[in-house]
């Protein structure tokens, strides 16, 4: 029977998120790898348990994470129910639903069928009562959006979920989004977008929207799936991501991006971190975004990454060295 550390919460930090009262870990982890039917569930655990013990209250799904789609989630529900459910209120849990998941017309997308039972169907893998935050997990162009956010609004309101949250919607999606959910009496808690050093699309009005909304970021990828380290410099790991070769390619991973990867490392190394550390500490430089969501393979690399909290902090000097090599 797993019992957390008690020093769990000395050395993490924690922002709030957007306007709300809701205090969020600056290191996340995400389950979208590494938990599903074709993994090991002792490794779950030990990630699961890694991140607790650090610190790390916040653990992101979706319905479809796996594989096989939900799996992710019933390996969770197996660990809640096994070893977290003392700790239930110290953990904050999101899942999402927006992705194919089911077969037929009201598995996809967004409409109040599908987002509605999605969740129900979540919350009995999970073995939880409620989640903390329930996402709609992209824009689906072809449900009004008003049904959208008022499945998500009256989630809240059948206590199935506290907060709501949106994934991958563009700057003038999330504004109409957020004023729809105002207006229900729900606000928008969080938006889950991409951000890295190699996909940095939220400057360009994202963030500013989020501010005005008084709304929280947390963000996905953050190592663009492990390029972002010093992993991929001598060739593809056994067991890495890339060897998957499904969602992280091993042809994306060229000469030119390992050219900019290796220089990179270099600032690193002379900031005293590793590629991983650095890469993570950009992405928190300034407090726009709240918190980094990770996903990890070994407990190792959640203990390496959760180091960054203490120096997060970078040079104009090298700020502008690492705008110079990613801009070539
Ligand atoms: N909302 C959405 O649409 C969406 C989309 C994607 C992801 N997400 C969420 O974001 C989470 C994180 O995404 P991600 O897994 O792509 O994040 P990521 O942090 O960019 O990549 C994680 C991978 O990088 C490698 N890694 C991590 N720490 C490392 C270290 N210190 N040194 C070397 N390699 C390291 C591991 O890969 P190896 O397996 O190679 O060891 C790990 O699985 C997901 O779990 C999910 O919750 C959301």
């Amino acid at each position: 029977m797993y019992q957390a550390n008690e020093k769990r919460y000395e050395h993490m930090k924690y922002l709030r998120c957007g306007r709300s009262g809701i205090l969020m870990p600056r290191v996340a982890l995400g389950l979208w790898h590494n938990f599903g039917s074709v993994d090991q569930y002792e490794n779950m655990r030990a990630l699961l348990f890694e991140a607790f013990d650090q610190g790390i209250t916040h653990f992101d799904l979706a319905n479809n994470y796996g594989p096989v789609y939900g799996s992710a989630e019933e390996n969770f529900g197996r660990i809640m129910e096994n070893d977290l459910r003392s700790y239930r209120d110290e953990i904050l849990l999101s899942t999402k639903a927006g992705y194919d998941m089911w077969p037929g017309p009201y598995g996809n997308y967004g409409s109040r069928k599908y987002l509605i039972s999605s969740l129900d169907q979540s919350l009995k893998r999970m073995k939880v009562d409620y989640v903390d935050i329930f996402y709609h997990h992209r824009p689906d162009p072809e449900t009004p959006l008003e049904e959208t956010m008022g499945a998500l609004s009256d989630i809240v309101r059948q206590g199935k979920a506290l907060y709501v949250g949106i994934s991958n919607y563009k700057a003038e999606e999330t504004k109409r989004a957020a004023e729809i959910l105002r207006k229900n009496g729900t606000p928008l808690l969080i938006h889950q977008p991409r951000y890295n050093m190699f996909d940095r699309w939220i400057e360009d009005g994202l963030l500013t929207v989020l501010k005005e909304e008084g709304a929280g970021s947390i963000v996905f990828s953050p190592l663009a799936q492990g390029i972002l380290t010093d992993k991929y410099l001598n060739g593809i790991p056994e067991g890495s991501r890339a060897t998957r070769n499904h969602f992280l390619k091993s042809e994306n991973i060229t000469n030119t991006v390992l050219d900019k990867v290796r220089l990179l490392n270099q600032i690193a190394s002379q900031r005293g971190q590793t590629l991983a550390e650095m890469s993570l500490s950009w992405v928190l430089r300034n407090d726009s975004v709240t918190t980094v969501l990770i996903g990890a393979s070994k407990p190792e690399q959640i203990r390496e990454n959760v180091r960054i909290v203490d120096n997060l902090y970078f040079t104009e000097e090298e700020l502008n060295r690492i705008e110079n090599i990613l801009g070539n």
